[in-house]
């Protein structure tokens, strides 16, 4: 049953990205986040296995830093990121109640496989499960916004 949800809804999925030169309407947009997060994106109730402490929050920040801030910014928010708004679907504030609304269990899932299809690329085997556990914790204590500058990679 899980896998013809998916199956099926990854159908809805191509079939919606099949024609977008323009952002996703409101209501596909509520659409698609009601099947990713009810449907879509598992692994609800698996918990971080990494402490919530100030050690862990830093090596988040340097993981993400190193890789999710391309297109996301340095504080998830998109600051300094120049294409973040053209992508479609665009790349959203991960301080957004809907992304802080998924658990950290999906979450993690979100940044092992990606969402498909869209510019959300999975780290499975590029980030080690400890960094992305990691992350998922700074993702829960992301900065205000604007205050961590400009990614390096667009300041020059
Ligand atoms: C190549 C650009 C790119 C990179 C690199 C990237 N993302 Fe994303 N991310 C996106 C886009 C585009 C979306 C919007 C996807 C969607 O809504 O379908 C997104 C969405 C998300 C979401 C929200 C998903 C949702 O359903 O609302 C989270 C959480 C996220 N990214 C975290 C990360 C983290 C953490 C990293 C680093 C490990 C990362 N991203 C790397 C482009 C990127």
């Amino acid at each position: 049953m899980r896998r013809l949800l998916t199956a099926s809804a990854a159908i809805f999925l191509a079939g919606l990205a099949g024609c977008k030169a323009t952002p996703p309407g409101k209501l596909e947009t509520k659409t698609m986040t009601f099947i990713k997060h009810h449907i879509t994106i598992g692994n609800k109730n698996e918990k971080d296995p990494l402490p919530d402490t100030p050690e862990t929050r830093a090596d988040g920040k340097e993981a993400f830093g190193h890789y999710c801030v391309a297109c996301h910014g340095m504080d998830g928010q998109n600051t300094g990121v120049p294409f973040g708004g053209n992508m479609s679907p665009p790349v959203p504030s991960l301080a957004s109640k809907t992304v802080q609304s998924y658990t950290d269990g999906q979450l993690k899932r979100i940044l092992d496989y990606g969402i498909k299809p869209s510019g959300m690329p999975g780290s499975k085997g590029i980030l080690s499960d400890d960094e992305l556990w990691s992350i998922v914790i700074y993702l829960r204590h992301l900065p205000p916004k604007g205050s961590q500058g400009v990614p390096e990679m667009y300041t020059h």
